[in-house]
């Protein structure tokens, strides 16, 4: 519960250990009921009071909004985050950048943008966050505003001036699209990522939906193009395809990212069919209550009754009892029960909207990303009211992305997405007009997965299988036992900047980093497949934007970038371009620690391909 709280600022000259606690006690709250407010454990609270830790970014926001007075960014754990030393690499091994201006450049020298319609140049009114934006978003948001410009040729006058990210309205025209769902405040600082279904489950690592607009209008894909996103995570590509009218092809090795995108990018034509099932749903979940229950208090009930009590398809699994308290677990268990009595889109809808929820259903600390349950049980839990909500929200966003879209949409058909591994899916040669994709960022991709765990286990009677028991084939696993060829040359033979960075860096193996060390080389191993296999399923003249971050290896940055941008070019696909650019999506989801001590800079790396594979 969120109590509302007097906008008093803290003073800002103690350290945030004793503001913390001063303002806790000058509210007169207990250590548990501030962290219960702040969706904390007790103990993670008591580490910022005791200054052993700091706030995450997401904490921070939440502290904000009860009053506590603004934070900066060394306040919280970004700022406690040390600067990584960039790999020992010659400056000409770095990538010859999109972006080159200062922020401050930029701002005064870039005018307003316009764009040529029927022979006379409109003026582009860019939305409220480009414009107040602050100065680190703006040269990107140019670039990004400049690139769809560039292929806005490709597309019927109409149809472009709609699709425009970025963009309130073309003067004289009316508004975009994405303004219209986006819905940004005239004074908005920031762009919202989570605008129509985008929003529906969190995700770690999404991208923000407005690259991806930007880039589908720069490469003029349309409603004859065939997109490809082989790494589809959450599926905003999926999402934005949908949203346009451009057919989309997708493939990932996580069940659950396949249950996302498939309920974030087909959602049907009618929305009322969330109301519908949040209304069956929530009369079954009463009834159900009421039959298992009787006259008994949920708290008498025990795990091990849920669990076999008929109609349970969720079998026991390590900890449970830390994980859910027994109204909890029942609820979840009746949830699943109704999941499955449906079918098609239906079923999808009700499971995503529990996995959705399951962070606060079960006993899980939201400040920290990893599985990890919080010692605190979460009290009066209901399942049912959660659940339906969230359809409700559902509702909400596929009934306004058809209402702001409608002259853009198309046909649920058009989205597909398949579960498997991009190194064993094979489309034919020439088939696709563009690629917009993601991959893993290196090693960890499992610990990352894994953070939906209780969606995994509880929804395994859909799911089938745990992204762990695919750890041969994901990309990036950290659970290798051995090197997996994958019938393309070792990345180290073909990019110079990999052997380099592989012999300099970690030359005496430092024994730390051997198995991290060869996770890497695999991930690069994999990256060469899987560019050789893009090289071959895209047209002459097709584009790939591919967005990748530099991990580290020990103390030094891995040149991610300049790496991949090799092992295409040797797959026939022709450097274009890069935007060097930290990739926040404003979606507190992502802003975790975590993420900014291992991923030091991000890329869109655009590629084009050439006559032939070289
Ligand atoms: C960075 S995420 C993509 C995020 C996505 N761009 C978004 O906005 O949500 C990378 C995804 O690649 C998937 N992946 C890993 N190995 C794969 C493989 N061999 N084939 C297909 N997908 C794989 C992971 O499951 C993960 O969902």
């Amino acid at each position: 519960m969120i109590r509302t709280a007097k906008k008093t600022p803290a003073p800002l000259t103690q350290p945030i250990s004793g503001r913390l606690r001063e303002f806790r006690e000058s509210r007169g709250l207990s250590r548990a009921a501030l962290a219960n407010d702040l969706g904390v454990s007790t103990i993670t609270l008591y580490r910022w009071e005791t200054g052993s830790t700091k706030p995450s970014p997401l904490a921070a926001e939440r502290l904000e909004a009860l009053g506590f007075g603004t934070f900066s960014e060394h306040e919280t754990s970004i700022g406690s985050v040390p600067r990584l030393k960039l790999a020992r690499l010659d400056s000409t091994d770095r990538l010859a950048l999109g972006i080159t201006q200062t922020h401050s450049q930029a701002r005064s020298a870039s005018p307003e943008p316009t764009l040529d319609v029927n022979g006379s140049a409109k003026l582009v009114v860019t939305s409220p966050f480009v414009r107040n934006g602050p100065p680190d978003q703006e040269a990107f948001h140019r670039k990004l505003i400049d690139l769809q410009m560039q292929g806005t040729s490709a597309l019927p006058a109409n149809n472009i001036l709609r699709r425009l990210s970025l963009v309130q309205e073309v003067q004289g025209y009316g508004s975009t699209a994405q303004h219209e769902l986006e819905q940004p405040k005239l004074t908005a600082l920031h762009w919202n990522s989570n605008y129509g279904s985008h929003g529906w489950h969190r995700y770690v690592g999404r991208f923000p939906p407005h690259v991806v607009r930007s880039l589908l209008n720069y490469f003029g894909a349309h409603s004859n193009s065939l997109v490809c996103d082989p790494f589809v995570g959450s599926g905003t590509t999926a999402v934005e395809c949908r949203l346009l009218g451009i057919p989309f092809f997708g493939i990932e090795i996580c069940p659950l990212s396949c249950l996302m995108t498939r309920t974030k990018a087909q959602f049907p034509k009618n929305a009322r069919l969330f109301l519908d099932v949040a209304d069956s749903f929530s009369a079954f979940y009463a009834e159900r209550l009421k039959l298992i229950l009787g006259k008994r208090q949920i708290k008498d009930f025990s795990h091990q009754e849920t669990l076999s009590r008929p109609g349970n398809l969720i079998p026991t699994f390590a900890n449970l009892e830390r994980w859910f308290t027994t109204e909890a677990f029942l609820g979840v268990s009746i949830a699943m029960e109704f999941a499955m009595s449906l079918d098609g889109y239906s079923r999808d809808a009700v499971l995503l909207a529990l996995s959705s929820r399951m962070r606060s259903i079960g006993n899980v600390d939201v400040d920290v990303v990893r599985a990890e349950y919080s010692r605190e049980q979460r009290q009066a839990v209901d399942v049912g009211r959660m659940v339906s909500q969230q359809l409700r929200k559902m509702f909400s966003g596929a009934a306004l992305s058809l209402k702001t879209h409608a002259d853009l949409i198309g046909k649920p058909s058009i989205i597909d997405v398949r579960e498997a591994s991009v190194l064993d899916t094979e489309l034919p040669d020439g088939s696709v007009d563009c690629v917009i994709t993601s991959p893993p960022y290196g090693v960890e991709a499992i610990s990352y997965l894994r953070t939906h765990l209780l969606s995994y286990r509880s929804l395994v009677a859909h799911l089938k299988h745990d992204p762990y028991e695919a750890r041969d084939k994901t990309i990036g696993s950290e659970y290798l036992d051995k090197i997996v060829p994958r019938g393309t040359p070792p990345a180290i033979d073909v990019s110079s900047a990999c052997k380099k960075f592989f012999a300099l860096s970690h030359g005496e193996v430092n024994p730390k980093y051997v198995t991290r060390r060869a996770g890497m080389l695999q991930f690069f191993d994999d990256m060469l497949a899987t560019g050789e296999r893009l090289s071959r399923w895209l047209k002459i003249g097709g584009h790939v934007a591919f967005i990748v971050g530099n991990k580290r290896l020990g103390d030094d940055v891995i040149p991610t970038d300049v790496i991949v941008r090799q092992l295409f070019e040797s797959c026939g696909l022709a450097f274009v371009t890069a935007i060097q650019h930290k990739l926040k999506t404003n979606n507190s989801n992502s802003q975790v620690p975590w993420q900014e001590r291992i991923i030091q800079e991000e890329s869109i790396l655009i590629f084009k391909k050439t006559a032939g594979v070289l």
